[in-house]
Order: structure tokens, then sequence, then C-alpha cells
């Protein structure tokens, strides 16, 4: 048995970990033929992503995806720690999953993703928890196919969570929930330490992957189609720091760039590691999607101190406007978070100046939410919770209204869309705009999947866009 440990996850030394080459144990091929899976996923796209690497582990095994988890005799639970309600969340559906287990008393139920990072979720998995069969942590999703064989063969609880991250494998399968759009992992890991931030701990230190692998895997995305290619990481601007001396990441988009593929996005990047050759490589390549999330956080000098995010407002404000100047028409989003531990109304009140300021093209806005075991956790904290929400109902007033004022701008333009289906709910096309907004739309034409498409923006909604394609 391993189980998490900060102290441990905190301490990280730059030593070099192996690339190792991911085989399955032949023994566990279609070893489970008939049986069936379902992942809850929660989070972010990276837990997607390593839900899409879980689902091929699985159906390796034998295992075929299940509709629902009343259908399945396995139910993954890919947790996420960022915020205390996703935590509940996953806590909430491992009770019904106990309800489920007394009527099926072979079914397996396992909790995977950054939750599985924190000691005090193990802690609580062994103790309240015993019919939960496995626990495997994100350092070592390639060690799932063993955990859960031998957590079948044993009937015992298997908890296997490295506190450190350890080899960095490739060759891992992957069964893709999107048949047009890709992920990419290209970084993992995150050595930044936000004060309020449990991503550093969960996943663990910043580690590049290898450009060759990364190139051979969207040349094989190119070859199977695919119209566009997320490269993803916790700090993507962090790519190749731990690795190369000379290749960075805008020599890795400049490289997927001269590719032949329609649209490349990345995200999400850390403002101090945004250098100029990158925004010269996105505004010089049209296949760069001018789209960029820029988290901020806040808007006060203070405030920032306190998060450890290493900018100002003002070298923010700076690299905003550079990006606006460099690359036409780029659309920035943005996060902000309200209630940090000593934020004052005058701090909430920077926070809003600097959004009036920017008039961001998108915004995820959150209420703090202390993490056991970040270092803001310990501040102390005297705004009430009802303050806090009544802040970002005011923030939220003030972004929308922004992204309604920038979509009305694009009425009467023409806009590309990557064509993606037909809404059910509207009965029209949808797809995602360059700078990735979500266009409804009608079509003379009966359209395909996976196409780009021109369409002419009739009217702005704050979270979509109507049109014609022509
Ligand atoms: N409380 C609230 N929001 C948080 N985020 C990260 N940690 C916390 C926390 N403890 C937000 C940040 C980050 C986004 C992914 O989630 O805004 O950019
Ligand atoms: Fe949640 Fe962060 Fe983990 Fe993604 S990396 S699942 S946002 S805690």
């Amino acid at each position: 048995m391993h189980i998490p440990n900060y102290q441990e996850a905190r301490t990280r030394d730059k030593r070099d970990y192996q690339r190792m080459d991911f085989q399955l144990d032949q023994s566990l091929f279609n070893k489970y033929s008939g049986k069936k899976y379902f992942i809850k996923t929660y989070g972010c796209q990276m837990n997607e992503h390593d839900s899409e690497v879980i689902s091929a582990l699985l159906e390796k095994m034998g295992f075929e995806r299940a509709k629902d988890y009343n259908h399945a005799d396995l139910v993954l639970l890919n947790t996420c720690s960022i915020r205390e309600n996703a935590h509940n969340k996953a806590f909430g559906m491992l009770g019904r999953l106990k309800h489920l287990r007394n009527e099926k008393k072979d079914l397996i139920i396992g909790l995977c993703g950054c939750m599985a990072q924190e000691a005090s979720v193990v802690e609580e998995i062994l103790r309240d928890y015993r019919f939960v069969n496995f626990v495997i942590g994100t350092h070592n999703i390639h060690d799932l196919p063993t955990v859960l064989d031998s957590a079948i063969q044993n009937k015992k609880q298997q908890i296997e969570v490295f506190s450190r991250e350890g080899d960095l494998y490739e060759g891992l399968p992957v069964v893709r929930a999107n048949s047009i759009k890709a992920y990419v992992n290209i970084i993992y890991g995150c050595d930044k330490f936000c004060t309020y931030c449990i991503v550093p701990y969960t996943r663990g230190r910043e580690r590049s992957r290898k450009k060759e692998d990364i190139l051979r895997e969207v040349d094989e995305l190119i070859q199977d189609g695919y119209q566009e290619i997320t490269l993803l990481g916790q700090n993507v601007n962090a790519y190749g720091k731990d690795f190369y001396d000379d290749y960075n990441l805008a020599n890795l988009l400049e490289d997927i760039a001269k590719k032949d593929v329609p649209r490349v996005r990345f995200m999400t990047s850390h403002p101090w590691d945004f250098t100029d050759s990158m925004l010269e490589v996105i505004a010089k390549y049209p296949n760069i999607m001018p789209s960029i999330h820029l988290p901020v956080q806040s808007g006060s000098n203070r405030v920032l101190r306190l998060m450890g995010r290493r900018y100002t407002k003002e070298t923010y404000l700076e690299l905003f406007h550079k990006m606006k100047d460099m690359i036409p028409g780029v659309a920035i989003s943005t996060d902000i978070i309200v209630g940090f531990p000593g934020e004052e109304e005058e701090d909430f009140l920077e926070t809003l100046d600097l959004v009036h300021e920017c008039q961001f093209d998108n915004a995820f806005t959150f209420i703090f939410s202390a993490r056991e075991g970040t270092p803001a956790a310990k501040l102390t904290d005297s705004v009430s919770l009802e303050e806090k929400e009544e802040r970002l109902q005011r923030l939220n007033d003030v972004v929308n209204s922004y992204f309604l004022e920038n979509n009305k701008k694009l009425e009467g333009t023409v806009v590309k869309v990557l064509v993606e289906g037909i809404s059910d709910k509207k009965d029209m096309y949808y797809g995602y705009s360059e700078t990735n907004k979500l266009i409804n739309f009608e079509s003379p034409r009966e359209l395909k999947v996976g196409e780009i498409v021109e369409v002419e923006i009739t009217s702005a909604k704050t979270w979509s866009l109507d049109g014609r394609s022509i």
C-alpha cells in the first residue's frame, strides 16, 4: 500500500526522471471481456484526457463502456481537488455507489485523480469507505490494470498513490472522446505553488514530454483526420524549461503549426512565463488560434502578493495589451478568485477596475476555497461567506456585460466555425469560432462534422452567437 504525503510532494528535486514505454501485462489483455465500466470525470481538461487514457487501458483489459453507472461492473471516479464543491460532489457520488453496491455485491468501485493524492481523503476512505475497492494516484495511472486486477482477485482494498511523480510513461493507449478535437499533454505538473492552489501537490513538479513524442502524437492525430489539437498542461508556458536548454513553447508551437493541422490551441498559461517569442509565433501562424487563457486571479497587488502570483496588476496589464497589439483579434479569457483571505472591499474594487480595463472575452470566477495543506488555508479570513457571495455576484454582472458587449461587435461579421454537430436543443448546427466562441447556425446545405465553414453572425447573446453559414 502507498498512501500520499504532502511533505514529500512538496520536497522535490530536479532529478531526472525516466521516460518509460508502457506495456500492458499480457495476462491482463481481454481478461475482463464481457464486463462493463463507467468513469465519472470531475475537473479540468487534464482529468478529461486522463479519463481517455484510463478508458483505453480498461478496454485493453476487455471492459466495454457502460451507458451509465447503474449498468456498470466497474465504476471509477476521476476526481478533482481544486475547490471544496468538487470534493463534496465526489463524496456524494461515493454515497450513491455504496447503495448500489448493496444491490450489486460484485460491483467494483475505484477512485483516482487529484483527490487520490490528498492524504486526508485517503485516510477518510481507509476509515469510512471500506467499500471502495481501490485508489490510484495521478502519478501512476499506468499501474491501473495491475492494481484493479489485484483488487478484484484478492478482494482486498488497494491503495496505490505515490506522493512524488515517478517515471514519465509514453505509449499509453487512448480512446478519444471526440473525433475531430484532441488533447495532447505537453507538460505535467506545476512548480508555481500559488498559495491557494492544491495542484502542485496533486500533480507534482513540472515534467515536459519530449518534443519527438509530442510531434509523433500530433502526426498520428493529423493522419486520423483530427482538425483541432489542444496542447495541455497546468502551465504550458513552462514547456521545455525542465528538459531543454533551447527548446520552449514557442518552438513547439511553431513546429506544430507548420504541420497540416487546421487549428492549434494551448492551455493554460501562467502570465509569468509568457515570452515575446511565443506571441510572435502565435501572431505569425494562422492555424494557431487567436485565443489565450490568461488567469489574472485578482486586480489588487496586495492580494496578488498574498497569492504568490509573481506579477503585479501593472505587469499583467502590460502583457495583456501587448497581446492585443501583437495578435490581431485575439480573445483573452481569464480566471478570477474573490474572497481570498484578507481581500478587502478596496482590493475587490481594484479587481473590478481591471475587468473594466481588460473587458475579457470569457472569465471563470470563483469564491476562494481553502484547500488543506496549502499556505492560504492557514491565513485568517474575516470576510463572511455572504459578503464573498455578494462580491462574486457583482463581479459576474460586470464580466457578463463584457461577454455580451464583445459578442455584439461580431454581429454582421463572418467567422470561421469548426462544425461539431447539430444541437438537440436548437436543431441548429453548432461549433466554435477561432476565438473559441460557441456559434449556433443554420446552413442551406448539409454539413459534415469536422468541416470548417464561414458563418455570418446574425445575433449575439452573452454565452453564444447565432448565425447563418454562407
Ligand atoms: N479556491 C478557489 N479557486 C481556485 N482556483 C484554484 N485554486 C482555487 C481555490 N483554492 C481557481 C483559479 C484557477 C482555476 C483553475 O481555479 O482561478 O486558475
Ligand atoms: Fe482539478 Fe486541478 Fe486536478 Fe484539474 S489539476 S482535476 S483542476 S485539481
